[in-house]
């Protein structure tokens, strides 16, 4: 499993917690969908209410990265603003399947989404972008965030 203890730490805080955050709601979205697949009407409302929190904390987490990449003028800010975007085309798209369907097929896509997609983009532009992003916002002053 790809989790939050097994990803490098960025040099900003605020940004470690975003991330954890991250990796919590996709675990909580996991749990459910493990329940899901003896009694999926139980978990069907959990499940669109940890999805609503995912999509919250992601909006979130992108928003509060885009506006110090704003304030401290982080050179690359258009290029990672961009890749936030297509992240969250996807993140929407995959929601609004489960949402429509609520069946077995569309949890066994929203599991592969949550185990694959999600935690592999998302290590992958820690380990890139976020990185590069915290190290210039914590030289140039940003240290304490
Ligand atoms: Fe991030
Ligand atoms: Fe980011």
């Amino acid at each position: 499993m790809t989790d939050f203890d097994c990803t490098p730490q960025v040099d900003l805080e605020f940004m470690n917690a975003e991330h954890r955050k991250a990796f919590d709601d996709a675990n909580e979205i996991k749990r459910l969908l493990e329940i899901a697949k003896t009694d999926l009407s139980s978990v069907e409302k959990s499940i669109d209410q940890c999805l609503d929190k995912l999509l919250a904390d992601t909006v979130n987490h992108f928003h509060l990265e885009e506006k110090y990449m704003e304030e401290y003028q982080f050179p690359a800010r258009e290029q990672h603003r961009h890749e936030h975007q297509q992240f969250l085309r996807n993140m929407n798209i995959e929601c609004r399947l489960w949402q429509s369907d609520h069946n077995l097929a569309a949890a066994g896509r929203l599991e592969r989404y949550v185990e694959e997609d999600f935690p592999h983009w998302l290590v992958n532009h820690i380990v890139t972008v976020d990185t590069v992003t915290a190290s210039y916002i914590a030289r140039h002053g940003g240290r304490s965030l």
